[in-house]
């Protein structure tokens, strides 16, 4: 066993009281390998922001938790060696059992996501409420989810939306102890979240209401990605062919994080911005074959798109 509080991290109770007193929303990166990791450390270190680093079990999957972890261990003396010792939480993503939760907490991450949406109202406390006891013995954070969003979580696919509950969302919290709240007003993960002709829209409305029943409450939005055009353009314009890829706007992803939502995640906008760079380059220099010469420019757009979210998007930045 070892504490998070051993490799200089921290959980998110101190992040999120402030973002929810300020107005802001604190991001969640996920990471799955080393140029990720430098580019959310390097935005975050020159935008002056906190930052929750996202472990996915699909990360863990690709990279080994033994590797993202001492990656995360090490991103805090890179983050002092850069210039400024920024607050950085090592976050379990969609952890989908106690087990997995527990395992996390006993490697040193210091906030786990437990996601029991897909599960009975229920049987979704219970499993909530267990990872809850177990990760605040450990001073570890829990986040909880209530409502499904439509397209793949948790490697479990749901066609529609299912709405967070407002009548529900003060006996979740309540029963459970959770410290914030995942919900679903319409946004999903990845590239395609609108249809064509659809518009773009979450309901801030079920957002006003919850914010309601739990006041000052930290809500959290997943699949927040903006899928911004101008990366979609590149990668169609260097042979990608991603069609009528559609994300949440930014201004409405702002007005969330001036309310009670204080943590985003974003994931697939940078996914976007790594391929677009990587196919510029594939592109343009067809004879380049040094990984570095193609993942460094991936790592560049990276690191800019994550600095301009922090300013514009969710207001984190100089809150470090
Ligand atoms: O919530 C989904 C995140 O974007 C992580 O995705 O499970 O493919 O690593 P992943
Ligand atoms: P996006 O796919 O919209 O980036 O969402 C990421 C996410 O919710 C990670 O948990
Ligand atoms: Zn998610």
């Amino acid at each position: 066993m070892v504490s998070y509080k051993e490799l200089g991290l921290v959980n998110t109770r101190e992040m999120f009281a402030r973002a929810v007193n300020g107005g802001y929303a604190i991001p969640g990166y996920n990471f799955n390998n080393m140029e990720q990791l430098q580019a959310i450390i390097q935005a975050c270190v020159e935008t002056r922001s906190p930052v929750i680093l996202q472990v996915s079990s699909g990360a863990r999957k690709y990279a080994n938790q033994t590797l993202l972890r001492f990656m995360a261990q090490g991103a805090v003396e890179y983050a002092k060696e850069l210039g400024c010792a920024i607050p950085i939480t090592l976050h379990l993503d969609h952890g989908d059992t106690f087990e997995l939760c527990r395992s996390c907490i006993e490697f040193g991450f210091s906030s786990v996501m437990i996601d029991g949406s897909h599960y009975a109202y229920a049987d979704n406390i219970a499993l909530t409420k267990k990872v809850v006891e177990y990760a605040h013995a450990n001073d570890v954070v829990v986040e909880g989810e209530l409502g499904v969003l439509a397209g793949v979580e948790d490697e479990v696919s749901a066609e529609k939306h299912t709405y967070t509950r407002p009548e529900e969302v003060e006996d979740f919290v309540q029963k459970t102890g959770v410290d914030s709240l995942a919900i679903s007003i319409g946004t999903s993960h990845g590239a395609y979240k609108f249809k064509p002709g659809q518009k773009p829209e979450i309901r801030l409305d079920i957002l006003a209401e919850i914010e309601k029943r739990i006041p000052g409450f930290p809500i959290v939005l997943h699949g927040s990605s903006s899928v911004p055009p101008e990366l979609v353009q590149t990668v169609n314009k260097y042979g990608g062919k991603l069609e009528e890829a559609i994300g949440i706007p930014e201004e409405q992803l702002r007005a969330a994080a001036k309310s009670a939502v204080c943590k985003i995640n974003i994931d697939s906008d940078g996914r976007l911005a790594m391929t677009a760079a990587i196919r510029r380059v594939f592109a343009e220099k067809p004879a380049e074959f040094d990984p570095r010469k193609y993942l460094g420019p991936a790592r560049d757009l990276l690191k800019e798109l994550y600095k301009r979210k922090n300013i514009e998007v969710l207001g984190s930045a100089n809150k470090a």
